[in-house]
């Protein structure tokens, strides 16, 4: 088969060596010419896929800005991102542009597939009718379904291969050809009956993850307070064996999907009379995370007699979660950004962001950056990174991810 893969990052870019590792030509179209380019001369930049990885199907693996070569496609999987607005609204303004350009170039026959997180209709209702301008009619002329990705950067256990995936066709028959495409990849595909119920798993998904970290983030405020350790409660509460799923608190929700996507449904569900509370709400206490780890920070300064202004403070991990260098809505971006307004100086090292968009700072070496600072503060905790050097060295420690508990010279979140 050949392959077109629309929007070639975290997601687009691991289907489309997973469809060349198999055999099948693939064609991977993006706006970002410097990420063609990177592909091009067989460099990746997404940490899953090793260069060598990539140069090892290089020759069934084309890069281009230029859409044209998908008409020559069997099937085009569209990987775009869906962020928010500046008013917190659903952006489809990449989606709909990626699915105009297709439109130009559809062939009757043709499969495609959204993969991009989105809400329920958007297969259906903004996608379907961009592409059935051509005069070719979705599940007659050509098929159409909604896969959502469930990659999970950064891990190794679970990957394309041994996640069972969701896919639900406009019609059976455009399911059908769906499932055909995606067993060259997936071990185990989930059918579900329309777009509309693929779609809102992956939303339904995402949703829980956010509920529960904010119910966690909850009870983590409290027991502060309380002079309870979160950790000793939530590690005595998992020994239950059944009914009991764990969650960490944490500084705040960052990456492409948890901060985002629950607000398709909040936005979609206005539409049907209904204010979904928990997402609201879920959201709203993971904001107020940064703010609490800030004040935290505060409190142990002054404890050290020091106040934040002018105190050096070193931190670990500014990416949004370990293993991985993507800071998008990291919220160590935020506790900088605080930190910095009260007149902090700060410092930070991490292997996996050697230097920060929008900021002038760089990663420092793990000795750099410990070497006399007033406080260390550890907000994600990347495997290589020796934790106990920091909790043992540092004048004091604020450790947001809990990986300092057995040294008992750190403060907790
Ligand atoms: N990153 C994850 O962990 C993850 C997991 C599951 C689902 N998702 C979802 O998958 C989608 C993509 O996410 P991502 O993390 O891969 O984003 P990404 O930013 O890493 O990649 C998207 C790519 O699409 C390109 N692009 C933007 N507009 C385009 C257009 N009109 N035509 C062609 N290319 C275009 C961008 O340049 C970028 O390279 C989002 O909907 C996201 O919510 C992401």
């Amino acid at each position: 088969m050949r392959i077109g893969i629309m929007g070639i990052g975290y997601v687009g870019l691991p289907l489309a060596v997973a469809f060349a590792e198999q055999g099948h030509d693939v064609v991977g179209v993006d706006v970002d010419p410097r990420k063609t380019e990177a592909l091009t001369r067989g460099e990746s930049y997404v940490e899953d896929i090793p260069s060598p990885r990539l140069q090892a199907v290089a020759h069934r693996l084309e890069a281009t800005t230029r859409a044209a070569s998908l008409s020559r496609c069997d099937a085009v999987l569209v990987c775009v991102p869906t962020p928010l607005t500046a008013n917190r609204e659903p952006d489809l303004g990449p989606l709909v542009s990626a699915t105009r350009v297709l439109a130009d170039v559809l062939q009757r026959g043709q499969l495609v597939v959204l993969e991009s997180t989105t809400y329920p209709g958007t297969t259906r209702e903004r996608v379907a009718p961009i592409l059935e301008e051509t005069g070719l009619l979705a599940g007659r002329d050509f098929h159409l379904a909604f896969s959502p990705e469930r990659v999970d950067p950064g891990r190794s256990d679970y990957t394309l291969r041994n996640t069972p995936k969701v896919l639900g066709g406009l019609t059976e028959s455009c399911g059908d050809r769906a499932e055909a495409l995606y067993r060259e990849v997936c071990d185990e595909i989930v059918r579900v009956s329309s777009p509309e119920a693929a779609e809102l798993s992956k939303l339904l998904e995402n949703i829980f993850r956010s509920v529960n970290i904010a119910m966690v983030n909850e009870i983590a405020m409290l027991t502060d307070r309380m002079g309870i350790d979160i950790w000793e409660v939530i590690d005595a509460a998992a020994t239950k064996p059944y009914g009991f799923m764990r969650f960490e608190p944490g500084p705040g929700m960052g990456g492409h999907c948890l901060p985002v996507d629950p607000f398709y449904l909040s936005w979609r569900a206005r539409e049907f009379d209904l204010t979904t509370e928990f997402i609201e709400l879920a959201g709203k206490v993971n904001q107020q995370m940064p703010y609490h780890c800030v004040s935290k920070v505060e409190r142990v300064l002054n404890e050290a007699g020091k106040p934040v202004n002018g105190s050096r403070i070193a931190v670990f991990g500014v990416s949004y979660k370990p293993g991985v260098g993507d800071v998008r809505e990291s919220p160590a971006l935020k506790i900088m950004a605080l930190l910095g307004a009260l007149g902090a100086d700060i410092a930070y090292h991490d292997p996996h962001v050697p230097s920060l968009p929008h900021d002038d700072r760089r990663s420092e070496s793990f000795d750099d950056a410990l070497d006399g600072c007033d406080l260390a503060l550890i907000v994600t905790a990347h495997p290589g990174v020796d934790h106990d050097a920091i909790a043992q060295r540092a004048p004091v420690v604020v450790d947001l991810r809990g990986v300092t508990r057995g040294t008992r010279r750190s403060v907790l979140l």
